[in-house]
């Protein structure tokens, strides 16, 4: 299958906001759009965007993860950038319009159809540095996707990094390009110095997240995560593993965990640490390198209890088991 994120559906759903009001959805061409260069997204990076997946089940039907709480994200992610509001109505109208439009193109499990709504501030004037864009563009994407680290799940080496930040503070819990963008510079000197795979930032010594997804760290029976605030994304992954290790009896507690606590838990046999996202869904974690230092967590594999997570978490999304928390939509 091709990498992760460059094959896409010849279509993508499109609406525009004028100043006074968006659009009516429109299925255009997905290989381009028309922008303005004094665009306000490309000097001032008035973007956000949305990552979330759509599931073939055994009965055929196709079924969209989570939806409401990605579109909640968006919405919200515009306001704190100060894009046009978006109504829950209209994306979700242009997401399921674009899904059912493809919805033979869904592969089989493992493998997913990745939808990609961006809100993109579209408004030509360059002075706007300090004041928002009045006009933007809302489009969806989809790209059929497998695997999003390469060599498929396998545990990873993460560097820790306790001086620099993936993003300004207040401005974590945005899922904006900006944010991404940030992080890049870290996460290729990582690879290139101790052939890490990610960077799992912790600003200060309390960790926080890596580049593109949460992290969790399970010991025995307890799941341990940053509690939600605003210097990190608030996953919705995160928010499915939470409530299923819930479900199963463990013990979740959100709160902080400095990076020397995390180093004394994980040379334990039993720790397992693990990254959670839309397009890591659950990955775990071997080895955390700190100060030029391998530090093995538990085994150094996968351990049981991230796989029973991620099979769980699989299970209600591939339609093999009770959707109990009403997260799919049949479209
Ligand atoms: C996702 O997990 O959907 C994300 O948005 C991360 C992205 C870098 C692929």
């Amino acid at each position: 299958m091709a990498a992760f994120g460059t094959r896409f559906m010849p279509e993508m759903a499109l609406s525009t906001f004028d100043g006074d009001g968006w659009s009516q959805p429109v299925q255009v061409a997905a290989d381009q759009i028309s922008l303005h260069p004094a665009a306000h997204v490309l000097h001032y990076s008035s973007t956000c965007f949305e990552g979330l997946k759509a599931f073939r089940h055994d009965d055929g039907s196709v079924n969209i993860f989570r939806m409401e709480a990605n579109i909640a994200r968006l919405i919200q992610s515009s306001q704190l950038l100060a894009l046009p509001k978006v109504t829950p109505e209209l994306l979700e109208e242009m997401i399921v319009n674009i899904v059912k439009k493809y919805v033979t193109d869904v592969p089989e499990p493992p493998g997913s159809m990745y939808i990609r709504p961006t809100h993109i501030g579209t408004e030509p004037s360059i002075g706007k540095a300090a004041s928002p864009s009045l006009t933007s563009m809302l489009y969806v994407l989809l790209s059929p996707v497998g695997d999003y680290f390469s060599g498929g799940i396998r545990p990873l080496r993460l560097l820790l990094e306790e001086h620099g930040s993936r993003c300004a503070a207040h401005m974590g819990m945005v899922k904006s390009g900006g944010n991404y963008a940030s992080a890049l510079q870290p996460i290729m000197q990582a690879r290139a110095s101790v052939n890490a795979d990610q960077v799992l930032f912790c600003p200060g010594g309390d960790v926080q997240e890596t580049g593109a997804a949460n992290f969790l760290l399970i010991d025995g029976d307890e799941m341990i995560t940053k509690a939600l605030d605003s210097s990190f994304l608030h996953g919705i992954t995160r928010d499915s593993i939470l409530t299923i290790a819930r479900d199963m009896g463990m013990k979740v507690s959100e709160r902080e965990l400095s990076v020397d606590e995390l180093i004394e838990r994980a040379s334990k046999p039993e720790t397992e640490a693990a990254l959670s996202g839309t397009a890591a869904v659950l990955t775990p974690v071997g080895t955390l390198i700190r100060d030029g230092k391998d530090y093995r967590v538990g085994s150094g594999t996968q351990g049981p209890t991230t796989e029973k997570l991620r099979k769980a978490l699989n299970a209600i999304q591939w339609g093999q088991t009770a959707d109990k928390h009403g997260w799919l939509t049949k479209v």
